[in-house]
């Protein structure tokens, strides 16, 4: 097969970093971009070869596309992804999948009825320390997981075209916009929990912090925190897993097992084979080079499925669910 012929919707912060990437995929050929915002679209594509559309039906209309990469506003995943694979495209919509467990149960149903591709791109999935991570979990490298702690904090988005992220009803708040990382990792790696709490409190201006936990085989806790601070603070993602035998952390950037740095480009690089060689350490490229590697191969993106997709927007339309009802009975 020929490069694969990539239509990419959106441009703004998260289309970007996908648009720089492809430069970076050899299998892959950005064709086209679609962005309502025409200045934007030009100002990313410069003098590159690459056709701008502002109506991404007149992009596909126009041109030979084989995938579709979908960068737009949260609330325009569900409509987008199944107007897509109908169409015959396969697909790489961003996370969270839909905004609700409806949508992302249809978006499933079409995706699964589809002969093309579809996945989230859960980038968490792909990031070397968590990928190092999870196959510390599933070997018992360390003996059983005993507890698991995540956390997720960002400033408030102050970025987003037309302010759509701090609008609840469009991003889905910081449950399912920023939360929805770590719970699909949980989710990915340990399935769905046996018990669940969650505790939610916002403040004015969209500060919104909320923080979860769950019980999975009767007595392992995880706990997750995500928090959009109401100050300037810069995004930290962390995690400490507590083994029988030992810990996983990852604190400001360093990954640290058993007190002892890991240096995950070097020897001790995460054993979670994707079968595709790009470095441990930038899981955008990663997620969308075994997409683009999944094509070309003909195979089926099994590392990140439509359903394991859907159920991590099922997790945190939930815990939203528990938050609430935990709010109403204390009549805040
Ligand atoms: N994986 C991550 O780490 C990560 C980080 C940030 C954002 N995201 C996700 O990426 C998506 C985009 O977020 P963002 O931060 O880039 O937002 P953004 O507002 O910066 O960019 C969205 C872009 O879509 C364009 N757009 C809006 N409606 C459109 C339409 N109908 N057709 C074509 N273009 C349209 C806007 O003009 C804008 O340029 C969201 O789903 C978000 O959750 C993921």
């Amino acid at each position: 097969m020929a490069k694969v012929r990539v239509g990419l919707i959106g441009v703004g912060g998260m289309g970007g970093c996908h648009f720089y990437n492809y430069e970076k995929i050899k299998d892959a050929e950005l064709v086209a971009v679609c962005d309502v915002r025409e200045n934007v679209a030009k100002e990313k594509v410069g003098d590159r070869n690459i056709k701008i559309y502002t109506d991404y039906n007149k992009m596909i209309k126009n041109e030979d596309l084989d995938m579709i990469d979908i960068c737009t506003p949260s609330f325009l995943h569900a409509d987008m992804a199944v107007k897509l694979l109908k169409k015959g495209y396969h697909v790489l919509c961003e996370k969270p999948m839909t905004l609700n467990t409806r949508d992302a149960k249809r978006v499933a149903a079409i995706a699964n009825q589809s002969e093309k591709n579809f996945m989230v791109a859960h980038v968490v999935r792909f990031m070397a320390p968590y990928r190092y991570l999870r196959n510390v979990i599933e070997t018992k490298e360390l003996g059983r997981l005993i507890r698991l702690e995540m956390k997720r904090i960002s400033a408030i988005p102050q970025w987003s075209w037309e302010d759509w992220m701090r609008d609840e009803k469009l991003s889905g708040g910081v449950t399912t916009d920023l939360s929805i990382h770590d719970f699909d990792f949980v989710q990915s790696v340990l399935g769905m929990p046996d018990k669940l709490g969650a505790y939610r409190y916002q403040m004015t201006n969209n500060n919104d912090t909320v923080v979860t936990s769950m019980i999975y085989d009767g007595d392992i806790l995880v706990t997750c925190e995500g928090t959009w601070y109401n100050t300037s603070i810069p995004f930290d993602a962390s995690f400490t897993a507590v083994f029988q035998n030992g810990y996983v952390e990852l604190n400001k950037g360093k990954l640290i097992k058993n007190g002892k740095e890991v240096e995950l480009n070097k020897e001790e690089a995460p054993k979670v084979d994707l079968g595709i060689n790009v470095g441990n350490d930038d899981g955008y490229l990663a997620e969308m080079s075994y997409f683009v590697n999944c094509i070309k191969e003909g195979k089926k993106p099994d590392y990140v499925t439509p359903e394991s997709s859907a159920q991590s927007v099922v997790l945190a339309d939930l815990i939203k669910k528990k938050a609430l009802k935990l709010r109403q009975k204390r009549n805040i």
